[in-house]
């Protein structure tokens, strides 16, 4: 059977070999399990933090918080062309190299080497130490003993990624079957962004499952489309085109909603006017084919695949040619921040300018819906007045999600002294 067919019988659920009990959210409420996730996941795992485009000319750089995996990282393109990392730190006393006003917001900008703000000790692009203030006064120091320390830093379709583990795979080997699938996709060609964050007060993981399933929108996103269809899409209930799962990482395929609808009545008037919405603009950009990793099941109605490349950046293409990225970083274990970019073809007018800004904004609505019912969920669920919660098979990804966060912290504890640290069994 293809990986991507619906099961002839049985769930999705058991297709992927999950079980079907009510699932622990104590993973989503421990600041101990958090702790281990941070070593075990975001320590250990491939890490999106930005795309290529950041880095335009030699010399460009930005920085990165990843307070997750405890540090916060520059990136640089060297005076060769070369992508590098490094950790954001000086090696003099440890103070933090690039950052402006606010030591904890991240930067960016061009210069041709990187220069201390507390000493003024200063580093080339390639991460070597090159002056040092008073270098008489030191003992014995060679400056050749200090360069920035470096991160791992690999290229994917144009997407800057990190790994604090050195014995990690390659990235592409670990971007996987559904990584290869849509690594033709002309991301670049998609350079009109526009960006939201938001600090969430939820743990990481729920919001990831809020997109990882869609059997919440007919109701908590009822507002989409006019009155009367939204009731009916109530009635209706919400049924994917298909699941597929590539070790720790997963896709939902969706079908095609509103761009354009079937009938102008069930879209609001600004939509008809505008021809665009949350689906995105009406009329799709020509980009050439798209990759064979889209639409895993060829359906006619396919509309948006949903990609979560583990641990937390997800991709989401739509069949109106423009695609989404989703980024959820922790800062504790109930909150983190939240990155998005809506990524279009440029638009050549200003009426197709408004179309998108239409969908920008639309999506900006149905964000906030979704932020605030996780932070309704993340209070309730640390009263631990429940601890297990039925999952249905359209909510397959996020038992696949939650596994997957235990299976590397339990293999990163495995052979470790054993704590009183509570990991919920497998399930
Ligand atoms: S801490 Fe950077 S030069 Fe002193
Ligand atoms: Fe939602």
């Amino acid at each position: 059977m293809p990986h991507f067919a619906k099961p002839a019988e049985g769930s999705w659920t058991q297709h992927f070999g999950l079980a079907t009990e009510p699932v622990s959210y104590e993973d989503s409420i421990s600041p101990e399990i958090y702790e281990l996730e941070r070593d075990a996941i975001f320590r250990r795992t491939w890490l999106n933090v930005g795309r290529v485009e950041q880095l335009p000319r030699n010399g460009s750089y930005f920085t990165k918080e990843l307070d997750a995996a405890r540090t916060s990282v520059v990136l640089v393109r060297d005076m060769r062309g070369e992508f590098r990392a490094f950790h954001n730190m000086c090696r003099h006393r440890g103070n933090k190299l690039g950052w402006n006003d606010y030591p904890r917001e991240e930067t960016s900008g061009s210069c041709r080497q990187l220069t201390c703000k507390y000493h003024g000790w200063r580093y080339d692009l390639e991460g070597q130490l090159t002056f040092v203030q008073q270098e008489s006064e030191f003992f014995d120091l060679d400056k050749a003993d200090f360069p920035l320390l470096p991160v791992r830093v690999d290229v994917w379709a144009g997407f800057i990624f990190v790994n604090f583990d050195q014995e990690a795979q390659p990235l592409a080997e670990y971007m996987g079957r559904l990584g290869a699938g849509i690594a033709d996709y002309p991301f670049h060609k998609m350079s009109q962004v526009h960006k939201y964050r938001a600090e969430i007060g939820s743990n990481w993981k729920l919001f990831i499952d809020a997109f990882m399933e869609f059997y919440h929108a007919p109701v908590l996103h009822a507002k989409q489309a006019a009155e009367e269809e939204a009731r009916k899409l109530q009635g209706y209930g919400y049924e994917a085109l298909a699941y597929d799962v590539d070790g720790p990482h997963a896709v939902v395929s969706a079908g095609g909603g509103m761009a354009p609808p079937k009938a102008l009545s069930m879209v609001h008037a600004i939509e008809r006017v505008l021809r665009s919405g949350l689906f995105g603009v009406w009329d799709a950009p020509d980009i050439g084919e798209l990759p064979e990793g889209l639409n895993p099941a060829g359906h006619p109605a396919w509309g948006e695949d949903s990609f979560l490349f583990f641990p937390n950046f997800m991709i989401l293409i739509w069949k109106p040619n423009w695609y989404l990225t989703y980024q959820y970083w922790p800062t504790s274990y109930n909150t983190h921040v939240f990155e998005c970019s809506l990524c279009f073809v440029p638009p050549t007018n200003a009426y197709e300018r408004l179309q998108q800004e239409l969908a920008v904004v639309t999506f900006k609505e149905y964000g906030l819906q979704d932020g605030n019912t996780l932070e309704a969920t993340q209070s309730m669920i640390e009263s631990r007045a429940i601890g297990e919660f039925p999952l249905c098979d359209q909510e397959v990804m996020l038992r696949h999600l939650h596994k997957t966060c235990r299976d590397y912290v339990a293999s990163y504890t495995q052979g470790r002294p054993a704590t009183a640290v509570p990991v919920p069994a497998a399930r």
